[in-house]
């Protein structure tokens, strides 16, 4: 086990994290790195599910995800886009990620976000972006826990909130799929600790009904819940802009890992109802009512 103990001056824990890597495979003649960021592979991974999607619902209207290297949206979103052209892919990324040209901070949220540029970010693909902010996403994720049957953790709480957000204000025959990219189990100790969300002063925000508008991503510092309809690939200079060797940008990303581990649970929902997820178990169901749900993982 390696652990580097500083983060890089410019591009943070994560980029330090990629320097050791890096030292590591100049080493070791014979190692590998599946780099997620830029491998192809990783968005390659996640077509078969969009073609279940495609198989289980028929039709979808839009795709709620989460960015993190950029792998599951790239993989679902553009088969999805294939099958139906005027597909509204809505992106969820967190406050102080750079991916869509935010300037780097201290990130809390893990999963989604990045302090550098990954190469798998299909940044085409995107009619609009959200950011969400830590407090706000364990509001989501606590109460999807309370009223529905699956949750997961920041990503999951972020998509969500952004998710229900998108079926309120859509037309009631939208057919909507939010992707929840893990469960619970992993968040214990953090999104569902009242001690540690004390700390980090996470309880007691309730998000606004409505994020807050920009007209471009670089408009101003998102902390809270904010929407932009207008993406595009950061300048370049501000980092790689993906494909490289991984762009840079400051901040803390932790030191644990904040790549996934390459499951995604999906969820549809019609209209303005709300979204339900899956939860690591391959679930598919009618859901209730009208709302169709179908949850895939794995
Ligand atoms: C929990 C969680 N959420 C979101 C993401 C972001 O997904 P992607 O890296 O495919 O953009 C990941 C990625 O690994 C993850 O593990």
């Amino acid at each position: 086990m390696h652990t580097v103990t500083a983060p890089h001056p410019v591009g943070g824990w994560q980029q330090a994290r990629r320097e050791r890597v890096a030292e590591l495979l100049a080493a070791h003649p014979d190692a590998w790195c599946p780099d997620q960021y830029h491998n192809p592979d990783n968005v390659a991974a996640y077509r078969p599910l969009a073609y279940e999607l495609v198989a289980q619902l028929g039709r979808v209207d839009t795709l709620v995800v989460s960015v993190g290297t950029g792998g599951h949206s790239a993989g679902i979103g553009r088969v999805l886009r294939s099958f139906f052209p005027a597909l509204r892919v809505v992106g969820v990324d967190t406050c102080a990620s750079i991916i869509f040209g935010q300037p780097a901070g201290t990130r809390l949220m893990r999963g989604l976000g990045s302090s550098i540029y990954p190469g798998n970010v299909a940044y085409e693909l995107f009619d609009e972006v959200h950011w969400v902010a830590a407090p706000e996403a364990v509001w989501a994720a606590r109460a999807l826990a309370r009223t529905r049957y699956a949750t997961g953790g920041w990503s999951v709480g972020a998509v969500a909130l952004v998710a229900r957000w998108v079926a309120r204000t859509s037309p009631a025959e939208q057919r909507i799929v939010a992707v929840f990219p893990d469960g619970p189990h992993r968040y214990v100790g953090t999104v569902f600790d009242d001690d540690w969300c004390r700390r980090h002063r996470l309880l007691g925000h309730v998000p606004a009904e409505d994020p807050q508008e920009i007209t471009r991503c670089t408009e101003t510092v998102v902390t809270r819940w904010t929407r932009c309809e207008k993406v595009e690939r950061p300048a370049p200079g501000v980092g790689d802009g993906g494909g490289g060797g991984g762009g840079m940008a400051a901040e803390d990303d932790g030191r644990g890992s904040a790549a996934g581990d390459g499951s995604c649970g999906s969820a549809a929902a019609d209209g303005s109802r709300g979204t339900a997820s899956g939860d690591g178990n391959r679930r598919t169901g009618p859901g209730d009512g009208n709302r169709g749900m179908a949850g895939v993982a794995r």
